[in-house]
């Protein structure tokens, strides 16, 4: 038994939008604002610990109990399908708002061909369960980088990727054709802490939850 809460926060983006909650719910953030080289940051005025890890090294974390909770985007959790079952996911955190969508180079018909169509994507897990659902064979690639790429130089017919506010489409002259899944932040928990730290699990969840209510 661990005497503190731990909890795996996403570097970067959600990072910041993590913090903008903690302090708002009174949680003192200043070791994970300035972390150093430091790796476990303790936090001053609640009795819990924070890890900065990349997003599916929080749900390996939450997933093996090193972690007792995670925040993390649904795309993330949707892509890394290999620990789903070792998690909860308990709430929509509301932040880290984009969407996974379908884009193709403008003027391409999709659905137009029985061709086999190729698919670009750093998501293969998702853009295969996507495909699957519609009972469509496709043929998917994995990119590691601009995936935006892959249409403009013929390596595929479309793209599954992350979009935000759509820009980067634009620029390369792609357009969206339909929306796979909407994302955001996610609460994850690890289900043995929800029984050996019941009341600070509940404790923490439940002020997170009534921090969420009162932006409304
Ligand atoms: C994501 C995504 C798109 C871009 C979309 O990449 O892969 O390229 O953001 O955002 P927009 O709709 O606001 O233009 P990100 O910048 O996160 O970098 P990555 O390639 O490292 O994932």
């Amino acid at each position: 038994m661990r005497e503190r809460l731990r909890i795996a926060l996403t570097k970067g983006r959600l990072q910041d939008n993590s913090v903008a909650l903690f302090e708002a719910m009174g949680i003192d953030c200043t070791p994970i604002k300035s972390p150093g080289r430091r790796l476990i940051h303790s936090i001053p005025n609640y009795p819990m610990d924070a890890v900065l890890s990349k997003a599916p090294d929080v749900i390996t974390y939450v997933s093996h109990g090193v972690c007792d909770l995670g925040i993390v985007g649904k795309d993330t959790l949707m892509e890394h399908i290999e620990n789903m079952g070792r998690y909860y996911e308990v709430l929509d955190l509301g932040f880290g708002k984009c969407r996974f969508a379908l884009a193709v180079k403008q003027g391409t018909d999709f659905y137009g061909t029985y061709k086999l169509r190729r698919i670009a994507s750093k998501y293969p897990e998702v853009t295969r369960s996507f495909f699957a659902q519609k009972g469509m064979d496709v043929d998917i690639i994995k990119i590691e980088g601009s995936v935006e790429l892959a249409p403009l130089v013929e390596l595929a017919d479309a793209i599954v990727d992350i979009v935000e506010t759509g820009s980067t489409l634009k620029a390369n002259g792609l357009v969206a054709i339909e929306t796979v899944a909407l994302v955001s932040a996610r609460l994850i928990v690890n289900p043995a802490s929800m029984k050996l730290y019941k009341q600070e699990m509940v404790d923490f969840i439940s002020k997170v939850e009534a921090e969420l209510r009162r932006q409304i």
